[in-house]
């Protein structure tokens, strides 16, 4: 009972993407990644490139920007597509040169980052870093960058309208590992983060209604857990108190027993003195005249 109570609280609590997401979103990037390089030929650093993405992936946008990482630390990038770098972003492990790629996943956003319950208002994007050093390589992993100052603010442009329902739309970020924050919105479509990964902002509309009734479900669930619980306690309790009385209702029985056996011992003892008594009348009798 404890361990379902338990379970039901952290399935509200850790909000994450299923595996088999995770995994096809980390394939994507890992694809995006290499069609990102194959746009750089003689790349100027800070400069933005447009990558090509295959035909069965029609519908994602992918660019890449080398930099040098002192520059990205002391400098920034003012304007990389709808994100704002701003100085103090610094990348782990240490890399001379870097590459930040970023992605528009457009229509293949709920493909590759399902979120029931949510309505997309955004395409998610994503902005990953790589090491630079190679501009051939394929299945690179990411580095991992860090807004030490001030974080990085991502202005998203074509918001789809917000449902008249009064849901309020959230910025939401996927880290690498497929863990899911929201955050609130700034000026109506910024969003921040202070790390890497992917970005959008959603509404709660339409699922609205289904969380509020998976809420109420959860309230019952416990309620009635709590209220099991306390029922169980009582009959518990009620059925010690039984055995004690039935086991006190034995003693006294057994007492009584014992105290009428002792009583007749008593009783036969007590007879003779009873005769004693008997005989003071006598006496009486024998002042009285
Ligand atoms: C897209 O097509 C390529 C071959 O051109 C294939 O290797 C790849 O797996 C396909 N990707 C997806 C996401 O279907
Ligand atoms: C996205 O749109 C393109 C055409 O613009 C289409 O080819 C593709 O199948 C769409 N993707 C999804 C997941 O619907
Ligand atoms: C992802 O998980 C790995 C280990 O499971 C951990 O080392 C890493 O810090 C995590 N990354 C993020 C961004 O949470
Ligand atoms: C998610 O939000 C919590 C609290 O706001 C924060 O402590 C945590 O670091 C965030 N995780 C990520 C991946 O940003």
């Amino acid at each position: 009972m404890f361990f379902l109570l338990t379970g039901l609280f952290l399935s509200v609590l850790s909000a994450q993407l299923p595996g088999s997401s995770v995994s096809d979103a980390r394939a994507l990037d890992a694809v995006l990644q290499d069609y990102a390089y194959q746009a750089f030929l003689r790349p100027k650093t800070g400069v933005v490139y447009d990558g090509v993405v295959p035909s069965n992936l029609t519908g994602i946008q992918v660019s890449a920007m080398r930099l040098r990482s002192g520059s990205l630390r002391t400098r920034g990038v003012s304007m990389y597509k709808e994100f704002e770098i701003p100085k103090g972003v610094v990348e782990q492990p240490y890399v001379e040169r870097l590459v930040l790629v970023y992605h528009n996943l457009g229509n293949w956003s709920m493909t590759y980052y399902p979120l029931p319950g949510y309505t997309y208002l955004a395409p998610v994007l994503g902005l990953l870093a790589y090491d630079a050093s190679d501009l051939m390589a394929k299945n690179l992993p990411e580095l991992y960058i860090r807004a030490s100052g001030q974080p990085i603010s991502i202005q998203f442009s074509e918001l789809r309208r917000v449902p008249n329902d009064g849901s309020v739309p959230k910025c939401v970020l996927f880290d690498l590992n497929g863990s899911v924050n929201l955050s609130d919105v700034l000026s109506d479509n910024i969003c921040t983060t202070f790390q890497q990964g992917h970005f959008s902002i959603v509404v709660g509309g339409g699922g609205a209604e289904k969380n509020k009734s998976k809420v109420w479900i959860i309230v019952g669930a416990v309620v009635g857990g709590f209220a099991l619980l306390v029922m169980l306690g009582l009959v518990v309790v009620w059925v010690k108190k039984y055995r004690h009385r039935k086991k006190m209702h034995k003693m006294e029985r057994a007492a009584e027993i014992g105290e009428s056996l002792h009583m007749t011992t008593v009783g036969s003892t007590k007879a003779p003195a009873a005769t004693g008594t008997r005989t003071q009348p006598t006496l009486e009798t024998e002042y009285v005249p």
